[in-house]
């Protein structure tokens, strides 16, 4: 007969509990990041400056952002072995696959000589995957295209730099497009960091054994790449492609409705958010302003996206649901617009989110912490004695 074993209900793990790095109100639609609300920073913080108070608390003086841009700037290259490791992978490959094991790889470049214990060793573990991640993902795309790797340049700002490392290649000159960089770069924002999600607990779990750190982020990759997660976005996109045309709409609104349908509206609901996603408005301002400022007039996967989120708004089992559009839900379209891949999108979230996971790895290794061991709700056979056999 299966029975309940009881659980110890006071029992949290500890690797994931109190922050004081980002605070979210759900019912409101609230994001604050070190108590600054995210549509003033995306509005008036670049990247870098967003990183540098996501792991230090505070947004940086002139003279700090200038030392931490360089210092970051300074460390885009990655090893040359690092080449090596994408030969053993097919051209095929999704490129989540590959970060998960390339950036799982930069443990082992680091491991020897690391001591999560030493404070200046968790700076340099910091700076380290914010300056490489950007690289080891253009090399990712390039590896599946079969063209050669770009490597970095400490003239381009850090957006325009990854841009450059994702198309540019040998051939030819290639321009960054200030509109395209200054889109990106807001990106990266937008998905900087979000409290204790999937991919960051599975972070800050992986952190609380004292697990070396480039393991930990890797952990994290592995995690955001689900499509109910950070492959959402992905997903957005080809539900906006398999609706094709705005009179279609009514027909995927009544699939996601249906129970019996495993259809989802992608890029719509959230654990935490029962109010509009604060990220989806600035990203739907964004999408706006970069199709306009690309002179993309009547994009129609903007249109069907636009028509689809009006409908669903007014639709009983949404509405009763506080089901609303989450960050997924128009990111993918401003992706494409700048000429990423849809296969490359979950990508670009994990370099966007790597700031928060370090933040959350380093909060957690600095404080006082245990082993986290979330425990269960035990349903299986209550205690039995073997069958003579
Ligand atoms: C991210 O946690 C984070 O902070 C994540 C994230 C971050 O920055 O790290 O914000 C990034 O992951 C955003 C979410 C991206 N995922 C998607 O867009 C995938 C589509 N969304 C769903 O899979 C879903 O909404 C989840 C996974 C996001 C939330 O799942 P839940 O918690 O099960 O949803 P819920 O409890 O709010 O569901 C309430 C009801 C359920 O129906 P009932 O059982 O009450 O009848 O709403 C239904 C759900 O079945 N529902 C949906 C739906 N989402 C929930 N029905 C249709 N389409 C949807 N998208």
């Amino acid at each position: 007969k299966k029975g309940l074993f009881t659980y110890d209900p006071g029992f949290v793990s500890t690797a994931s509990c109190e922050s004081n790095i980002t605070y979210i109100d759900g019912g409101k639609g609230l994001l604050l990041h070190r108590g600054y609300p995210i549509e003033e920073l995306a509005e008036n913080a670049d990247y870098l400056e967003t990183c540098f108070l996501l792991l230090y608390g505070e947004l940086p003086t002139a003279e700090q952002i200038e030392e931490f841009r360089s210092t970051i700037t300074h460390h885009t290259m990655v090893h040359e072995q690092i080449h090596s490791f994408f030969h053993g992978f097919r051209r095929d490959s999704h490129p989540m696959a590959i970060m998960v094991a390339v950036v799982g790889a930069l443990a082992a470049f680091y491991h020897d000589s690391l001591d999560i214990t030493d404070p200046e060793h968790r700076e340099i573990t910091a700076h380290r995957l914010i300056s490489k991640m950007p690289t080891i993902a253009a090399m990712v795309y390039k590896y599946t295209i079969g063209q050669p790797f770009a490597y970095p340049r400490n003239d381009l700002d850090y957006a325009s730099n990854f841009l450059y490392m994702m198309f540019s290649n040998p051939c030819e000159e290639y321009q960054v497009n200030p509109v395209l960089a200054k889109a990106m770069d807001k990106i990266f924002i937008l998905h900087a960091d979000h409290e204790q999600n999937a991919s960051t607990s599975t972070v800050r779990l992986t952190g609380s054994t004292g697990a070396n750190p480039f393991a930990c982020i890797s952990s994290g990759i592995a995690a955001l790449w689900g499509p109910a997660h950070g492959g959402a976005n992905e997903a957005v996109l080809a539900m906006l492609e398999e609706i094709g045309h705005e009179d279609n709409i009514e027909t995927f609104i009544e699939k996601a409705k249906d129970k019996d349908d495993p259809f989802r509206l992608m890029g719509f609901g959230h654990r935490v958010y029962k109010n509009y996603d604060p990220r989806a408005k600035v990203m739907k301002q964004h999408c706006d302003n970069v199709l306009a400022e690309l002179g993309v007039r009547n994009d129609p996967l903007l249109r069907i996206a636009t028509r689809l989120e009006k409908i669903a708004l007014e639709d009983d089992y949404f509405v009763e649901r506080k089901l609303f559009p989450n960050v997924d839900f128009y990111s993918g379209i401003i992706l494409r617009a700048i000429g990423i891949p849809t296969s490359m999108f979950t990508v670009i979230f994990a370099i966007g989110r790597t700031p928060g996971w370090i933040a959350h790895w380093k909060e957690l290794v600095e404080g006082k912490y245990r082993i986290g061991r979330p425990r269960q709700l035990y349903t299986g056979e209550t205690q039995r004695p073997m069958p003579k056999r």
